[in-house]
Formats: C-alpha cells, structure tokens, sequence
C-alpha cells in the first residue's frame, strides 16, 4: 500500500531524530530506516560534541579559528560562524529532549574534554559514550511523539522526481523537484511509494566503502547515491577523513574506535619499538589536527613495514582512565589489553565524509523540496578536514535549520501521482556470493588507491577497476529481485565512483586529499 505524509526523513540517527522532533507539531512525519532505529553511526560516537555554551565571545572565536585551520581554510567562513554560535540553542535542545553530559566537580560546569586540533577544552561529552546517550535519549522521545511514525527495516531506494512523471531531469538544469521516494519493506520484500512534501535526507556517511572503518554496517552512502541518481550536486568527495586510532584488531568489522579523547587526556603515539614520533611532524604533537595525525602513522607504517602503531596512556593514574574512558577500557579487556598497563595497538580507519550532497544554510539541496542533513550534507563546515566533534553539533544545528525552513509553505504543497514500482525483468536471485564479492573488491582497491595517501596511477587504477564493477552491478540490479544487499552494492559503486572522480579533479594536495603527485 502506498503511503503520504507532509515529512519524509531518512534515516534515524542524530540529525533524523532532532528534524523530526522539531517538525512534528507542525505536520505528520514518518521515519524511513533501513535498521532498527538506533542502528546509526550516532550511537558509536564517543568523544563527545564540541561547544562553546553561553556565547562567550573569545571561546567561541578560538573555536571558529580551530575549525578553519582544520579545514585548510577551505571552509566556509558564514557556515562555521552559524554552527559555533549555534552551540548554544543545540545544547539547550539536546538537554531539553533528556541528553545529560559529564559535569564538573562543582556540578555546575560541564566537564570539558579536548581532542585533536582544538586549542582548548570544549568538548562536552557522557563519559566516552556520549552517542549511545544521545541516540537513546533522543529515540525515547521520537516514540513518544503522536505525530511520528518509524518505519524500521524499511530501506530507501530512489528518490521521486520528475524522472519518475516521464520528464526529462538534468543536473544543469534547475527546477527538479522531489516528492518522496520509494521503500523496500524489508520484512515483507515489498517496495511502496511514500510521497512527501518535504524530504529529508539523513543517511549519514560512506565508511562502508574502505576496507578497514570504524563506521558501522549501515554506512553505505545510500544518500549521496540517491540524490546523484536523481541529479542533485555533490560535492567535496575527496575529503574522506581517516581517524587516526582504531583498535587494530583483525577481522573486526568495523574497528572499535579509541577516542581522540584519549590523545586529550595525554596519550602519545609510539612505534612499536616505543619512540614518540609525532612530533617530527606537527608542533601540536599528538593532538594535531586528523589528516596530519592519520597520515604521519601511515608514513611511520610504511618506513617499518608494520601493520600498527601504539597508543600509549599508561604514565595515567589507573583510576583516572577507568573512570574517564569505561568503555574503551571494557572493550580493550576483551582483547586481552589492559589500558592502564598496556600501550593499545592502533591503526587509522575510515571515518567520515567532509564531502556530499551540497546545502545552503537552510539544508536546502539543489533539488526542491529535498533537504539534507547530518554527515550525507556538505554544508561548507569542514573544508578540507573536519574539526574532531564537530559533527554531531552540525548535525544538530543544521537539523534546527532545515526544520525551520522546511515548515513554510507546507499546506499550499499539491503533490503528483506518482507510478508504482516496476518489478518487471527482476525475477532472478543470483548467488549472494557475486555481491559479497563485488564489495570486499572494491574496499580493497578503494582503500589502497584512494585511501590516505593518493597518486595519479592509483586513482587512474581505481577508477578501470569500479568500471568492471559497475557494469557487473548494473547486469545485477537489472535482472535481480531488489534486495539490500544489491541496492548498498550499487551505491557504494556510486559514491566510490564520485570520491575518485573528484579527488581525481582536484588540483592541490589539501587537507584530506594528498597526493604524492601535487603540491
Ligand atoms: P547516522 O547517525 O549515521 O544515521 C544514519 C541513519 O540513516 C541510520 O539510521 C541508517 O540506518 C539510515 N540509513 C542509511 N541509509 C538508509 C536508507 N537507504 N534507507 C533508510 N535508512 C537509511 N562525531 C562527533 O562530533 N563526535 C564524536 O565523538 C564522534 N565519534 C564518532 C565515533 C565513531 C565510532 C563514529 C563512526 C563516528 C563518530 N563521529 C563523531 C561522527 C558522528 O557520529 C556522525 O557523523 C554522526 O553521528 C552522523 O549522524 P547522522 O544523523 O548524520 O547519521
Ligand atoms: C573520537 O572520539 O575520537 C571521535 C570524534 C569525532 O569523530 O569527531
């Protein structure tokens, strides 16, 4: 059966949540996601969300420098103001729907932690589990709502345009417009329309598409796929950050992450044969800024030849840590290593895109009527590199952004019918094995040519090998019942296919981007 409502969000992470709690007065909203609800890369996040709370002006003026910096100055200088002075209200919000973080002794400060790139301390955080409270606050309060519905299991596949009414849709041209899209119900191997005023893409990043990631499954850049199908600007996608600090454990799929944090509270990187190298590459030691932190091990890893270096927080008192850091702690156990006594194995993973669907200021995309946010959006705050705990404060401020935006002009909206999904020529299920495949391929490939480190030769290789690739997933998808798995596949081709292609007409080495043949 098809469906409509006024509020179409996809996904349930942070950025879906705070849209959807903001809007539900105003409209009916239903949550599209392809898991269960609190599947999300929000609820992995540990370090916690930088702000500067209670508009002091020098804090927040060191915080804007912070992220330009970080960014290479690429970012854009309007958009990082908004976000920074927009810390305020997101954590009056965030508390507001039940979010509680660390406080100090005094119990009437927040505890303030710092991590990579920031001059001072400004991170707010629940322990290292900041994500999980967040997402479960936040999911608690979406239950609630009478006015929200959630369609978990339910996997977004294309988005509705005029494509879709028999006209032609060009990225050049402008006017294309959005009415919802279609969804596979998971459960029940069926796709439906669900037409929507307003459409909010919230499909979070791609980690999914490198080999090694702290990102978890669902994290297939189904949103920046989407909305390039359906001829909207993407852009930026060169800028794929690698966090420097995964547990390296092998065979864990995604990497348990140890926090940025933890370099805050004094840990340093050493070689396994125990020297502190950082500082021959940034004066900022091992608190430098990600791409330089990420990309200096990656040199140290390729002088020796080993596959890890060591994080060392030992010099720390014991209850210190435990008290700070619980969950790496606990986690670490398991692995046979005790923090407090042993210098943690790490090595640097997939994290997070800087890039994607292009928005203004009002999370409005090229297209009409379709807004994006959280991690799929490129807003201009990153530049080359983003800010350690800068994301989830985007992801929030620019959620209050598209929610005020997104309520104008609702009740005049007449939306057009729209036909069913084809199913004709899709009667095949070929082995899983071929998609299986397909995918550990192109994480291998994508991770030696496009990952830290990128030359001319080894985009040019990444790009021939994505062609057979592709072509051997659009034989799939054309003659395959629709599933999951075949629908990640062709995104993950899709967004694979952007990142070479514009790391490949980038023209410097900045930030993110390094090659070994520019500047
Ligand atoms: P997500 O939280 O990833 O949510 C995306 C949602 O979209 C999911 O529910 C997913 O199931 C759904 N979805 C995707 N595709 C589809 C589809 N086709 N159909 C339906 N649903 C779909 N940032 C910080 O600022 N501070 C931190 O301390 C921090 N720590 C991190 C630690 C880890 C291990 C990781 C992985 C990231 C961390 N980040 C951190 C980054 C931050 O967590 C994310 O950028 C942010 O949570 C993204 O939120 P989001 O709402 O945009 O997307
Ligand atoms: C971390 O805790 O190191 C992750 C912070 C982030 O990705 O912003």
């Amino acid at each position: 059966m098809n469906r409509d409502t006024d509020f179409l969000v996809i996904g349930s992470g942070l950025a879906a949540l705070s849209y959807a709690l903001q809007v539900a007065d105003v409209g009916r909203v239903i949550i599209v996601t392809k898991s269960s609800i609190d599947n999300a890369n929000t609820r992995y996040a540990q370090g916690g969300i930088a702000a500067v709370v209670g508009g002091k002006e020098e804090q927040m003026e060191s915080h804007i420098e912070d992220t330009m910096v970080c960014g290479s100055q690429q970012s854009d200088r309007d958009v990082v103001e908004m976000v920074v002075r927009g810390a305020t209200n997101a954590i009056f919000n965030l508390s507001e729907w039940g979010v509680r973080f660390d406080m100090a002794e005094c119990g009437e400060e927040y505890k303030l932690a710092r991590e990579g790139g920031h001059s001072e301390h400004r991170i707010l955080h629940h322990k290292d589990l900041t994500g999980f409270e967040i997402e479960h606050r936040l999911v608690e309060q979406v239950r609630k709502h009478p006015n929200i519905e959630v369609l978990e299991h339910h996997f977004a596949v294309d988005l509705l345009t005029q494509h879709h009414l028999g006209k032609l849709v060009k990225r050049s041209l402008p006017g294309t417009e959005c009415y919802g899209a279609y969804v596979l119900d998971i459960v029940n191997k069926r796709v439906f329309t669900l037409r929507a005023k307003r459409t909010i893409v919230a499909t979070g990043g791609i980690g999914n598409v490198y080999h090694t990631t702290t990102n978890p499954s669902i994290a297939t850049g189904d949103g920046v796929a989407m909305v390039h199908r359906a001829k909207g600007h993407i852009v930026d996608m060169e800028f794929v950050q690698f966090h420097p600090t995964a547990l390296y454990n092998p065979g864990e799929r995604p990497s348990f992450l140890i926090s940025e944090a933890v370099r805050g509270f004094g840990a340093v990187l050493r070689t396994q044969r125990g020297e502190e190298f950082m500082e021959k590459y940034h004066p900022m030691g091992s608190l430098a800024p990600r791409d330089v932190v990420a990309r200096s091990i990656d040199n140290e890893l390729k002088i020796s030849g080993e596959e890890y270096v060591y994080l060392d927080i030992t010099h720390k008192p014991a209850k210190e840590i435990i008290a700070h850091f619980p969950n790496i702690y606990e986690k670490c156990l398991t692995v046979g290593i005790d923090i407090t006594k042993d210098m943690i194995p790490v090595q640097p993973a997939a994290h997070y895109l800087c890039g994607g669907v292009w928005v203004d200021k009002n999370s409005r995309s090229s297209i009409e009527q379709l807004y994006a946010i959280g991690e799929v959006a490129r807003t201009g705050l990153h530049g080359a590199n983003r800010l350690a705990s800068n994301s989830l404060l985007e992801a929030v401020v620019f959620a209050s952004a598209a929610a005020r935006h997104s309520v104008i002009g609702l009740d005049s909206e007449v939306l057009p019918e729209i036909p069913d999904w084809d199913f004709r020529g899709t009667t095949n299920t070929e082995e899983m094995v071929l998609i299986t495949q397909s995918i550990k391929e192109m994480q291998q490939f994508m991770s030696y040519y496009v990952g830290i480190v990128r030359s001319n030769i080894r985009l040019e290789r990444a790009l021939q090998r994505l062609q057979i690739i592709y072509e051997e997933t659009e034989h799939l998808y054309r003659r395959n019942t629709i599933s999951v798995p075949l629908c990640e596949l062709r995104n993950m081709v899709e967004v694979s296919y952007l990142v070479i292609k514009q790391a490949m007409a980038q023209k410097h080495s900045i930030g993110l981007h390094y090659s070994i043949d520019l500047q």
